[in-house]
């Protein structure tokens, strides 16, 4: 039985015992994440520290290994993916090409990530993230990245905020852990996360509503202020898709004149958020189809993005005037 505070590789074992014919790979590349992210956290507690220290005199490297945390983040977690052995190829946000490691040759699983997302924010102190998102190797080869995001074996993501949390789906809910840095353990702290149905809150970047390209989107933001919502927007996708996911309302990244596709990558932001959305009884949309059913042509391609709490999606449904 799940209870609150047992530690994630208890949990993932004890989700392996569900499947009679499961090998441990997934259980074992979980892990691999875990630890990975673990490590990125620390460094991220460090940053503020570093910046502290350069600010006292010893010249700005502390500085710039602030801004290096996203190379950082990303080669630690091709390290520890790769070594793994559970992963046949590796696509990131700061990769051009995906990576085929010679550990992974047998390996059944091919994984997409954003190292470190909201980057802009790390020099201030505020929350930013890790996402993920794991298919099945079918082909061998780069179209295994290709497909539909419904077809997600995992996905999750981890929050570097006031905790570390590591929010896990595996398509049977949504579980929310939080690393407890006396032990190093991530502990069950949000089991079987489920979005409000009608929540409080609209988050979008809203310096950009003249550039909106749907006619829309404009009215449905004021028809939410009109019925009293509020409005939060922290810039990094991470930490306003964990208040979406935990307050409810709804979080946006649309299309506009200068992203005609929106700013957030398909494959490793729009697609794991949205299942993990989805999983916790919510929905996802471009607002022409569901994130979850488009066949990815890319694996840095854009897509817009409107994610939340049933009302709120239905509302935006009936109001957009493309989609
Ligand atoms: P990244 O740091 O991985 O490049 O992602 C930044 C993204 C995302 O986290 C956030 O939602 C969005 O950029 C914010 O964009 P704006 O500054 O245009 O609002
Ligand atoms: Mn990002
Ligand atoms: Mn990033």
């Amino acid at each position: 039985m799940t209870r609150i505070g047992m530690d994630l590789n208890s949990f993932i074992l004890e989700q392996e015992r569900l499947y009679p014919n499961a090998t441990g790979s997934l259980s074992r590349a979980l892990v691999a994440i875990e630890s990975a992210t673990k490590v990125i956290a620390s460094h991220v507690r460090m940053a503020g520290l570093a910046d502290i220290l350069g600010m006292a005199g010893k010249k700005n490297i502390q500085g710039e290994e602030v801004k290096k945390l996203d190379e950082l983040s990303n080669n630690l977690l091709i390290q520890y993916l790769s070594q793994s052995g559970e992963f046949f190829a590796l696509a990131s946000e700061e990769l051009d090409e995906p990576i085929f490691p010679e550990e992974g040759k047998d390996a059944k699983y091919v994984i997409a990530f954003d190292p470190l997302d909201g980057s802009s924010n790390i020099d201030v102190n505020i929350s930013i993230g890790t996402i993920f998102s794991i298919h099945r190797r079918v082909n061998s080869d780069v179209s295994d990245f290709l497909q539909e995001g419904y077809k997600q074996v995992a996905a999750g993501y981890v929050i570097y905020g006031s905790s570390t949390m590591l929010v896990l789906s595996t398509g049977n809910g949504v579980n929310g852990f939080t690393l407890d840095p006396a032990v190093g353990m991530y502990l069950l702290s949000h089991p079987n996360m489920k979005i409000p149905e009608k929540g409080k809150i609209y988050s979008i970047n809203e310096s950009n509503d003249k550039k909106w390209i749907d006619a829309g989107l404009k009215e449905y933001i004021e028809s939410l202020k009109d019925e009293g919502y509020t409005s939060r927007y922290i810039g990094s996708m991470v930490a306003d898709v964990h208040r979406t996911l935990i307050k409810g309302g709804i979080f946006a990244y649309p299309a506009d004149v200068k992203n005609k596709n929106g700013k957030l990558r398909l494959l490793y932001e729009a697609s794991p958020m949205a299942f993990l959305t989805v999983q916790a009884g919510g929905m996802a949309t471009t607002g022409k189809e569901d994130i979850l059913n488009i066949k990815p042509t890319d694996i840095h391609q854009r897509v817009p993005v409107f994610l939340g709490g049933k009302y709120e999606m239905e509302k935006l449904k009936s109001m957009l005037k493309n989609g």
